[in-house]
C-alpha cells in the first residue's frame, strides 16, 4: 500500500535539499485517512522538501501504527504518540515544536482541509508577503458548505465574538488550517494555551496584531471516514480561551469550573444534611459526615466529567483518584478552618472569616487536585 507514496521516478527526490516545510497533523482515530493524506501531500508538495508529523493522542483505532508503518517506508513521515492527554491545540503545539523546517503548517487529518493550497501558502511565506497564512472559509472564494446549519451558526457566532471581544481582524479565526513561520511561532508558543481546540485564534490573539497575515480561500470538504471529535464542549473551550486572553491568563476556565463545582458541592452538602437529619433522624455528627462524603464524591465526579474532561480518569483510576481527592479535600478543610479562625481572631467579622476560609479551601483543593489527582503525565 505504501508503494504509491514513495517518490516515483518522475518526481525529483528531495534527498539532500534543505527542508522547507513541516506539515503537522493532529489525529484522533483517523486510521483510514492517514495513507490518503500522505499520498495527497506527496502530490500537492511535489518539488518541495517537506516532512509530515502526525501527533496522535493514543487513538484506540491504532492510527499511530498506521503512521509508523508508513514512516518505515518514507522517512518524511513521523509520528508523535501522546499518552494520557487529549486536545487539538496541545497536539498542534507539540508537533510544531518538534519540527525543524523554517515553516510549519497545521492541517486536519480527515481530508476536510484542502492540501492543494499548501504550495501557494508556502510561497506567500517564503517570499515575505506574510508570516501567517490562513486557509479561510469566510473570504471570497471560500466556503463551509459541508457544515450543517447549526454548526455554521455556531462557527459564525464564535467568529463574531472573537472579532469584537478579542479584536481579532480575521475573517476565519476558527480555522484549523494554517501555515506559520516557525521562528514566529516559537516566540508565541510559551504563551499559548495547550487546552482546547482553538489554536489559530490563540496564536492570532496572543500575537496582538504583530503578525503579517494573509487569508486564502478554500472549501471545507466533507469527511470520508470516521467522525468529528468536536462536541458541545467546544463552546466551553472557546469561552475559556476568550477569558484567558481578556484577563491576561489570570482567570483560567479550569479554576472557574472547579469553583463552580465546589459551590454545587455546597448545595449537595446542605441537601444531604437536611434529608439525613429530618427524614432519617441521624445524629448530627453522622449526618454531617454523610453530607461531606457525598458532597466530595459528587464534586469529584463532576470535576472528572467537566473540569478535567481532557484528562478524565477511567476504570481503576477513578477509585484511586477518588481516594486521593478525599485526602486532598480533608487537608483543604483543615486549611479552610485554620485560616477562618485566624482571620476571625484579628477581626471578628463572621462572613469575612468564613469567606477567607472558603477561598483558602478552594485554592488549596484546586492546586493539590491538579498536582495529585488529575496530574499531567
Ligand atoms: N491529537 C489530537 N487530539 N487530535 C485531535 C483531537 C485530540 O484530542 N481531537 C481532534 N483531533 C484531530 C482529528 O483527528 C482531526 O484530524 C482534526 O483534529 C480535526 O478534528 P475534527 O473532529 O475532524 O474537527 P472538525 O472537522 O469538527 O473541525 C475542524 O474544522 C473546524 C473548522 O475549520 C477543526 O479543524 C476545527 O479546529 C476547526 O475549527
Ligand atoms: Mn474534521
Amino acid at each position: 500500500m505504501n508503494e504509491a507514496i514513495r517518490p516515483g521516478p518522475g518526481q525529483p527526490s528531495q534527498a539532500g535539499s534543505p527542508l522547507r516545510l513541516s506539515v503537522i497533523v493532529p489525529t484522533f482515530n483517523e486510521r483510514d485517512n492517514v495513507v490518503t493524506l500522505v499520498q495527497r501531500l506527496d502530490v500537492a508538495l511535489a518539488g518541495i522538501a517537506w516532512e509530515v508529523i502526525f501527533v496522535d493522542d493514543n487513538s484506540p483505532d491504532g492510527t499511530s501504527d498506521v503512521v509508523r508503518a508508513l514512516s518505515r517506508q518514507d522517512p518524511r513521515v513521523r509520528c508523535i504518540r501522546r499518552i494520557g492527554r487529549r486536545g487539538l491545540s496541545g497536539a498542534c503545539i507539540e508537533g510544531m515544536l518538534a519540527s525543524s523546517a523554517p515553516v510549519a503548517a497545521v492541517i486536519d487529518g480527515d481530508l476536510q482541509h484542502d492540501e492543494t493550497q499548501l504550495a501557494k501558502m508556502l510561497d506567500l511565506i517564503e517570499n515575505g508577503a506574510a508570516e501567517l497564512v490562513i486557509g479561510s472559509r469566510y473570504v471570497e472564494g471560500g466556503s463551509a458548505d459541508s457544515f450543517n446549519q447549526q454548526r455554521l451558526g455556531a462557527s459564525k457566532f464564535a467568529t463574531a465574538v472573537a472579532q469584537r471581544v478579542l479584536r481579532v481582524k480575521i475573517a476565519d479565526p476558527m480555522s484549523g488550517f494554517f501555515m506559520i513561520r516557525r521562528d514566529r511561532f516559537e516566540q508565541l508558543a510559551p504563551r499559548l494555551s495547550t487546552q482546547g481546540f482553538k489554536i489559530l485564534l490563540d496564536v492570532v490573539a496572543t500575537a496582538e496584531g504583530d503578525l503579517r497575515v494573509i487569508e486564502v480561500p478554500y472549501t471545507f470538504g466533507s469527511r470520508l471516514h470516521g467522525e468529528s471529535k468536536l462536541d458541545s464542549m467546544v463552546a466551553l473551550d472557546f469561552l475559556g480561551l476568550v477569558l484567558a486572553k481578556l484577563t491576561n491568563d489570570v482567570v483560567s476556565l479550569r479554576f472557574l469550573l472547579f469553583a463552580l463545582v465546589g459551590s454545587i458541592g455546597l448545595f449537595v452538602h446542605f441537601s444531604v444534611l437536611f434529608v439525613t437529619l429530618e427524614a432519617f433522624e441521624l445524629p448530627f455528627p453522622e449526618a454531617q459526615a454523610c453530607a461531606a462524603l457525598l458532597a466530595m464524591t459528587s464534586n469529584f465526579l463532576l470535576n472528572n466529567f467537566l473540569t478535567y474532561r481532557d484528562q478524565r480518569l477511567k476504570g481503576f483510576g477513578i477509585l484511586r483518584g477518588l481516594l486521593l481527592f478525599y485526602l486532598v479535600c480533608s487537608v483543604g478543610l483543615l486549611a479552610n478552618v485554620g485560616v477562618a479562625f485566624s482571620v476571625y481572631d484579628q477581626e471578628p467579622i463572621w462572613w469575612l472569616a468564613g469567606a477567607s476560609g472558603a477561598l483558602m479551601g478552594v485554592v488549596w483543593n484546586y492546586a493539590m487536585s491538579g498536582l495529585f489527582v488529575w496530574r499531567k503525565r
